[in-house]
């Protein structure tokens, strides 16, 4: 087969999976999975696993994945390479991800446009980068790093923060959108946390989803947050998700068309009916939003 001919048998099996994942996706997480595979109600399209919890691991975590499959398309969603790591990524972990994702047939891998360690120090948290230029251009030479590792497009997503920006930086929508080209990736818009920080910095929330190209754009995220007693929210994924959200991912669909939109719960997690009915909200706003309707 000729180098063309095989690029594009490559480029057709990644739109044939990008097409598989449609519409609404809930994030699989353990404490969901049992009753989420008992009952595999059909309002669920796709589901998003973090890779972290299952490479080189068997077990429950092994036979999770195993039963999602049989029924649904699978995202992941990394927590632990983020692209603005300044330390090496760990080339072993990398490898064994790379045999993960092609098993799974996934058409994008996902990681944070943030910082998440330094030295040996896992932070267990996803903090921001200066929106500077040099931060462009080193979170874009990490993209390229673990997009040759793996072997697979990259989306980054964008995050919250609780700490202001200094006074030389870019603004956030152009800092995402740098990166974008820079890295040429993809983008994970999490409509939330840009809710967040918009509430949070006193910026317009659909400015910045104005500023956000439409063709780069493979996933969406909605979750809920907390409103802390002085009005600071802090994006928790363990609240429902407010109306506000809502509203702005409805404006996000009619402006970036039928972008799979994914729910994360982590924390205080609900029964799972309370979940299935934030779904079918959300199937309501994607069908107004796009024109796109659910498979019966
Ligand atoms: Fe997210």
């Amino acid at each position: 087969m000729s180098e063309a001919a095989a690029a594009f048998v490559v480029a057709v099996f990644c739109l044939q999976m990008t097409q598989r994942v449609h519409g609404i996706g809930l994030g699989l997480r353990y404490d969901l999975a049992t009753e989420l595979l008992e009952r595999r109600p059909k309002n669920v399209s796709w589901v998003e696993v973090h890779p972290e919890n299952y490479v080189d691991r068997g077990g429950r975590y092994a036979e999770i994945l195993d039963l999602a499959r049989e029924d649904w398309p699978v995202v992941t969603h990394g927590l632990t390479t983020c692209f603005g790591a300044l330390r090496p990524f760990d080339e072993g972990y990398l490898t064994a991800l790379r045999g993960f994702l092609k098993d799974l047939e996934v058409p994008w891998h996902s990681e944070h446009l943030c910082i998440g360690a330094a030295g040996a120090h896992f932070f267990h948290d996803l903090l921001p980068l200066p929106f500077t230029d040099e931060a462009v251009a080193t979170s874009a030479q990490r993209i390229s790093e673990v997009r040759d590792a793996i072997d697979m497009p990259i989306a980054l997503e964008n995050v919250s923060y609780y700490a202001p920006q200094g006074p030389n930086g870019l603004e956030e929508a152009d800092f995402v959108v740098e990166v974008l080209e820079r890295a040429d990736a993809k983008l994970l818009l999490d409509v939330n946390n840009i809710y967040v920080n918009a509430r949070n910095f006193g910026f317009d929330p659909k400015a910045y989803i104005d500023k956000i190209p439409a063709d780069r754009v493979v996933q969406i995220h909605v979750a809920g947050h907390l409103v802390r007693d002085d009005g600071l929210r802090i994006d928790t994924h363990g609240e429902p998700v407010p109306d506000d959200v809502y509203q702005l991912l409805e404006y996000a669909l009619r402006k970036l068309g039928p972008v799979p939109v994914l729910l994360e719960r982590d924390s205080n997690i609900p029964a799972l009916d309370e979940l299935l009915a934030e779904i079918d909200e959300l199937w309501a706003i994607y069908e107004r939003a796009t024109g796109e309707e659910r498979a019966s």
